[in-house]
């Protein structure tokens, strides 16, 4: 199975399954000179870890990170800092249970990669999915933490806006809400909502769909390469091979199709401070795929969990009718514990797009 990688300069490597003894990334182009803890790295990691509430899958993983290569320890003897050589980074798995999963050796889950990676490999892990599995996802999370540490005063946050059809409400919208409650929502309206919604779906075996948003501030302008490296794109891209997404838009997305080009017009004065400033960002902080300054702005569609406990109609490897109902532990809302893979995957684009940017201008900025 190729295509483990993913950048140009800021690169990072995946590997590992699920059920096997551990998983990790390399990252191959990580600047010299970046300081940090274990702690930062394992905070992350942290935030996307299984069994943190009912919410989430019961899989116990305590998913402590250990950072292999390409550092050296700190001048203050505190934490690492980075040579410029590969980091690589481990995580161990230590709560796969293969037996939930003998009764889907053969069968496929409709609406997961069961089908399509025994039909392409001819061969698949079904402990849990294998590489296919969200366990994958960690590793992108660590590589994301890293990522964090490249541009200076970048700040990358990540929401969860939808859960199945309610919303939240926006005019309550405060970021420090997210880290106070098992669902990383801004509202806390909301939350009782979503809680009582999810208990009936967690209890009745089912899964629910989600939407995502993430948004980096302080980028530079002037990051991204058109024509075929815009900013816009990448982000896309990386967000788009986050397991279960589904769609992508940046910045006002879709709805920008429906509105006229006076309400879509992010109008421009000058600041204060003596730099541009936008009057509204509906472009999500991208104009002809280089960053404008403005914060950058994105949100995923995550679809519902396809390892349900309802039966399915299915075949199996045999070609024979079967209908599956998958045990196991597993998320009854993957939007939930996407929000920090989301996250990653906005840091690494714009980590990667800034190495780009010094390489091919070659001035600060
Ligand atoms: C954080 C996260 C957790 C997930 N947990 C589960 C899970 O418990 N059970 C499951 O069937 N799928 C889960 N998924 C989704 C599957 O990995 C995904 O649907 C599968 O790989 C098929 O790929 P596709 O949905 O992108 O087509 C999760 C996804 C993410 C991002």
């Amino acid at each position: 199975m190729s295509h483990n990688t993913f950048g140009h300069l800021f690169r990072v490597t995946t590997w590992g399954e699920s059920h096997g003894p551990a998983l990790g990334c390399v990252v191959d182009g990580c600047p010299p000179g970046l300081t940090f803890t274990s702690a930062d790295i394992q905070s992350f990691l942290d935030r996307r870890k299984p069994g943190q509430s009912r919410f989430v899958t019961q899989r116990r993983e305590a998913d402590e990170v250990r950072i292999l290569s390409g550092v050296m320890p700190s001048p203050d003897g505190q934490g690492h800092t980075t040579t410029g050589t590969p980091v690589s980074l481990l995580i161990e798995n230590t709560d796969q249970r293969s037996k939930d999963y003998g009764e889907i050796a053969r069968q496929y889950r409709p609406g997961h990669a069961d089908y399509t990676y025994d039909v392409k490999y001819g061969i698949r892990d079904y402990r849990g999915g294998g590489r296919s599995s969200a366990r994958e996802t960690a590793a992108r999370v660590a590589a994301g933490a890293l990522a964090r540490l490249v541009v200076p005063g970048v700040t990358i946050r990540g929401a969860l806006v939808q859960i199945g059809k309610h919303r939240i409400d926006r005019s309550r919208f405060d970021w420090a809400e997210v880290e106070r409650n098992p669902f990383f929502c801004p509202d806390p309206g909301t939350v009782p909502v979503w809680e009582d919604y999810l208990d009936g779906i967690r209890k009745a075996g089912s899964s629910v769909g989600a939407v995502v948003e993430v948004v980096a501030d302080g980028v530079p302008a002037g990051l991204g390469a058109p024509l075929y490296g815009k900013l816009d794109q990448d982000i896309a891209s990386l967000l788009m091979s986050i397991n279960a997404v589904k769609g992508v838009e940046i910045g006002n997305g879709f709805e920008a199709a429906e509105i006229t080009g006076e309400e879509n017009a992010d109008e421009m004065r000058m600041g204060n401070d003596g730099k541009p400033l936008f009057l509204s960002n509906h472009a999500g902080g991208i104009l002809g795929g280089i960053s404008t300054g403005a914060p950058i702005v994105a949100r995923f569609a995550v679809k519902p969990t396809s390892s349900i406990l309802t039966p399915r109609q299915s075949i199996d490897a045999d070609g024979q009718q079967v209908e599956v109902r998958t045990k196991g532990r597993h998320d009854p809302c993957v939007g939930i514990r996407a929000v920090p893979v989301g996250e990653a995957m906005l840091a690494c684009a714009i980590a990667d797009h800034y190495l780009r940017d010094r390489g091919q201008t070659g001035r600060l900025k």
